[in-house]
């Protein structure tokens, strides 16, 4: 049993009640591999994981992680922006994950950015499958971070309720702000 004291078990969380196996989910930052990692055990063998990130280090990282794991026949990492996903993306996404912000370890200057961020969103948005989500961890910490979370929140917050359910996750006691999780449900 996890605690909730973090955005990682809450998106965590939210894959389990919502994937199966078979289901094609996408990491759009792959960073270090941990998250499309976790999504690739629980759609598993019959399943399909898309990722993509910038960094060369990432891509190779995650690529490796993956292949360790038995999972490299049915994934597709690449090293692009996520807002040109859709030129590499032909099948349905049940889930998305963003871990915005920058990559541990390395050069803190290359982070992810509002403008391409929310190009992203839209571009998923229009391959959602019937009952998917894309769930955003936005860290608030460092410069740029704060203006990122408050530009996507402006854009999910003007989505029709008729079609998507948005919320976000506040870690109110928490010091040293803490990274918000942003969760776009599209509805039945
Ligand atoms: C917080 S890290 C991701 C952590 C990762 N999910 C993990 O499990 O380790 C953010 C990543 O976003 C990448 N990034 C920045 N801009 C991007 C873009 N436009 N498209 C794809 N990835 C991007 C960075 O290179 C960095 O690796």
């Amino acid at each position: 049993m996890e605690d909730f004291n973090n955005v990682n078990s809450i998106i965590k969380l939210i894959a389990k009640s919502k994937l199966k196996n078979g289901d094609t989910v996408l990491d759009a930052t792959v960073g270090n591999g941990n998250d499309i990692l976790y999504l690739m055990k629980i759609v598993g063998e019959n399943g399909f994981g898309y990722g993509f990130d910038i960094q060369e280090v990432a891509v190779k990282k995650t690529r490796r992680l993956l292949a360790e794991n038995a999972y490299e026949n049915n994934s597709e990492i690449i090293c692009d922006g996520h807002e040109n996903l859709k030129l590499y993306i032909n099948k349905k996404i049940d889930f998305a994950v963003f871990n915005l912000g920058y990559l541990p370890k390395a050069d803190h200057s290359i982070i992810t950015r509002s403008d391409t961020t929310i190009e992203a969103i839209k571009s998923i948005m229009d391959i959602l499958s019937k009952t998917s989500v894309i769930a955003l961890a936005s860290y608030v910490g460092h410069e740029g971070g704060m203006e990122e979370f408050l530009a996507v929140k402006s854009f999910v917050q003007t989505l029709d309720q008729k079609k998507y359910n948005v919320s976000i996750f506040n870690f109110l006691n928490q010091k040293n702000s803490p990274p918000k999780l942003i969760i776009i449900e599209k509805r039945k």
